[in-house]
């Protein structure tokens, strides 16, 4: 169209001409300036440049937070004549909305720094924080303070934030209270909160905000990490509704996470490495639970840039290394103007309406969601998102949404919205949150900080104990990334008359298993040495006391042909000192115990049968041991041969050295897995520095030892653990852990000693 999109003759002069065909303008910095600030334009003086005002800190812009550069060269909001844009001193909400109580020093209007304090009319008794300072966030530290008699209602007195009126007066069971925020102040948090019948409120205290009004990174943190644990633990206390059934939480995974994070110019171009940091960060984090959720991870404009479709997660198995790296990978090119927010909404739609095809209405009840958005909810395109986030919530709750009613499916569906930009359009991202218990909408000035937010969020010491508990996200290959994917690993150093090194596993704080061969008759513990790695680097641990398998005898079946018998080739050292657990150092789950059961979702009244069978399920299954290699280890990958394939694999410890006699089973019993070989898998071969380490295999973020490396037919490897794999009679066998769970329970769960806390193991 060659007609001009110049309004003014000011602009007009600025506007340039492009083959005669297209007129386009440049807005100008005429009038632009703030009193006490500074501005930033996103992309210079071009169309859809945004400018954005800052001021110092306990200051923000005013009138204008950002203006937007039109087509037409002109500035929206343009410069007022009589309302110059300049800094103000940051405002809290007025505090002189308590009841029953006093506020020093009575204000019109109190502004940073300015300090209360409340006391209470006689008779009346204060919760909350007795003095608050104005702070430079715009909220009143501390927690609002609530003047009340105890009238014997069932809950407490909710009381009346900042800023804020109440509408009801009445606190017993099924009471209701209304907030409403005063002035050009609007509301967070919940509207209206009910009196349950365990004397709590519904939802959570409601806030008055005003548009300078931001959330700390910490309150953040606090906040989302606390309803998000909630999803992730409440996700492993699953009761099936259906007459009490225990049931087992799918392998699929049942927490289906979308992420959307909003790129459009509205949010500032360098925010967007910002912002996928923060997702991996966040990523990270949820995978330090047990859980392994779905994920759904899309970036949007007007387009949505799909990076990860959760459906994979049902095709197929994802790590999550990969799907850290497909997020660190993805690039994106030219991206489109303008916002599409009920676009996002609608792919997110979309995934669940599949997910639900995919595995079945009646499996989707068990599904939880969390839909995490990321925007300042400036849409210009698409239309309002409200009707999509109703149907989204329909499609969850199944019409099911009483409060109180047993069997509400409120809790099946979070969305927590992080308003993120120099300008946020409240009104329209407020109402699209969902979700019980925890605050659901954050508010931040800018993405920066966001990842710190998130490495806040899960304490890690709740989790740190807990057994195989790994991180094989760390994609460096470092001393430290190696030792968090394999915390439990320990290394035995037997420096009496027949020094040996071997492998061990921490099981317990006080506890290495390895194997018995490690030790010679006449080692006492202080001939042994244990070393573990943590953050301070390589410990040497002392040794308390060690037991050999009572069955472990060496020469038992010299006289059968048997010159080395390897049975029972297992021992456990209890060290002196318990070892400090942290991401770096924390114990293997093993067979036979409640946690192992815990790790693999069994629930109820499991048996080691079960464990068993979930994790020697196939005739081939695949394991993995350690082996030294720099900065600390390497894995080797093997495939334990059992069932029919087991005979054909153990028949070749005939060709080990010292070996007679005819029948196989005579060396290898039953207590044996079979690893080696080149049918359809090349196995990897122990080295004799590989002894008494785990064999192990990972469960969700879970790894649990299923046995302890003992013997192999062949000493093929060379310095630094190289060899040749050109040997087809090489195997290796190992103990397995579930044939030995009597032993590990005499010690691991014996309650008769005062020294450690026992491990609990199953009844069966
Ligand atoms: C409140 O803060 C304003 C701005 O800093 C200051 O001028 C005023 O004196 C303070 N009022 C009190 C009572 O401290
Ligand atoms: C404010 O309250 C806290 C604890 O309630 C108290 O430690 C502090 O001294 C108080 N500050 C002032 C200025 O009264
Ligand atoms: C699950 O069900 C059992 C009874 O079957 C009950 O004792 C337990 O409290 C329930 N757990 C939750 C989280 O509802
Ligand atoms: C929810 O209710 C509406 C109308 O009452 C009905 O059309 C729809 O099928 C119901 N949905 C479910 C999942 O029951
Ligand atoms: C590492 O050393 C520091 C300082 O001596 C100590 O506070 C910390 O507890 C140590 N960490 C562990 C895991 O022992």
């Amino acid at each position: 169209m060659g007609a001009s999109v110049c309004w003014s003759w000011f602009a007009a002069l600025l506007c340039l001409s492009f083959m005669g065909t297209e007129v386009r303008c440049e807005c100008t910095e005429d009038r632009m300036q703030i009193e006490g600030g500074h501005y930033t334009l996103t992309k210079k003086l071009e169309r859809g440049s945004l400018l954005v005002y800052h001021c110092p800190e306990g200051f923000y812009p005013y009138p204008a937070l950002t203006r937007v550069c039109q087509p037409s060269g002109q500035w929206r909001p343009g410069a007022k004549k009589f309302s110059p844009q300049r800094c103000r001193r940051v405002e809290c909400p007025d505090p002189n909305v308590m009841e029953n109580g006093n506020v020093f020093p009575p204000q019109e209007r109190y502004f940073v720094g300015n300090e209360t304090t409340y006391d209470c009319y006689s008779g009346y008794t204060m919760r909350g924080s007795s003095n608050r300072t104005c702070l430079q966030n715009g909220k009143w530290s501390g927690f609002t303070p609530i003047c009340s008699r105890d009238a014997g209602a069932n809950c407490p007195d909710p009381g009346i934030p900042a800023g804020a009126a109440r509408s009801g007066n009445m606190f017993g069971i099924d009471d209701k209270v209304k907030y409403t925020c005063n002035g050009n102040l609007f509301l967070v948090g919940s509207r209206e909160r009910v009196c349950l019948e365990n004397g709590q409120w519904t939802g959570t205290e409601p806030a008055c905000y005003y548009k300078h009004t931001y959330d700390t990174p910490l309150e953040v943190s606090e906040a989302f990490g606390s309803a998000i644990k909630d999803s992730l633990t409440n996700l492993q206390s699953l009761n099936d509704t259906q007459g009490g059934r225990k049931i087992r939480i799918s392998k699929d995974g049942t927490l289906n996470i979308y992420i959307a994070v909003d790129i459009s110019e509205s949010i500032e171009e360098e925010h967007f490495e910002k912002a996928r940091d923060a997702i991996i960060t966040l990523i990270q984090k949820i995978s330090s639970f047990s859980v392994s959720p779905n994920y759904e991870i899309v970036f949007f404009s007007s387009e949505v840039y799909e990076v990860l479709n959760i459906l994979n997660f049902f095709d197929d198995t994802v790590s999550l290394a990969s799907v850290i790296q497909t997020l660190k990978d993805f690039k994106i090119g030219d991206r489109n103007t303008g916002t599409d927010l009920n676009l996002v909404l609608r792919t997110i739609e979309e995934r669940m309406a599949l997910i639900k095809e995919r595995v079945g209405p009646q499996a989707f009840t068990d599904h939880r969601h969390a839909i995490i958005l990321f925007t300042d909810g400036a849409y210009n395109m698409g239309g309002s998102p409200a009707p999509t986030v109703a149907r989204i919530k329909d499609m969850v709750y199944m019409n099911n949404t009483a409060d109180k009613q047993a069997g509400s499916r409120l809790e099946y569906l979070d969305i927590y919205v992080f308003a993120i930009g120099a300008d946020i359009f409240d009104d329209d991202l407020r109402p699209l949150t969902a979700g019980t218990g925890g605050k659901h909408y954050f508010r931040m000035k800018d993405i920066t900080g966001l990842q710190e937010t998130f490495d806040e969020i899960i304490d890690e010491s709740e989790v740190v104990g807990l057994c195989g508990l790994h991180k094989d996200y760390e994609m460096t290959f470092d001393k430290k990334g190696k030792r968090m994917r394999y915390p439990w690993v320990a290394f035995v150093i037997n420096q009496g008359k027949n020094p040996k090194k071997c492998f061990g596993s921490l099981v317990a704080p006080k506890f290495i298993l390895t194997a018995a061969h490690c030790f010679t008759f006449g080692d006492l513990p202080e001939n042994i040495r244990v070393e573990i790695d943590d953050e301070n680097g390589s410990q040497e641990k002392k040794v308390h006391h060690f037991w050999l398998h009572p069955s472990y005898d060496i020469n038992a079946k010299a006289e059968e042909g048997v010159a080395e018998f390897y049975d029972y080739d297992i021992a456990l050292i209890q060290l002196q000192t318990a070892v400090r657990f942290s991401s770096l150092a924390r114990p293997i789950c093993i067979p036979g115990t409640q946690e192992t059961s815990d790790a693999l979702h069994l629930v109820g009244d499991s048996t080691c049968k079960q464990q068993e069978e979930l994790l020697l399920k196939n005739h081939r299954e695949r394991l993995s041991f350690l082996t030294r290699k720099h900065p600390l280890v390497a894995e080797k990958d093997v495939f334990a041969k059992l069932g029919a394939n087991r005979d054909f694999c153990i028949r070749k410890a005939l060709t080990a050295q010292g070996i007679t006699a005819t029948d196989p089973k005579i060396a290898v019993t039953d207590n044996f897995l079979c690893t080696g070989g080149k049918v359809e898998h090349r196995d990897d071969i122990a080295c004799t520095g590989d002894s008494g380490g785990a064999v192990f295999k990972n469960y969700e973020q879970r790894t649990i030892q299923i046995g302890v490396v003992s013997w192999g037919t062949q000493e093929i490897c060379k310095a630094g653990g190289i060899y040749t794999y050109d040997n087809p009679d090489a195997r290796d066998f190992h103990i397995n852990l579930f044939k030995m769970i009597p032993f590990l329970k005499s010690i691991l769960g014996n309650q008769d000693q005062d020294d450690f806390t026992p491990l609990t193991f199953l009844q069966n």
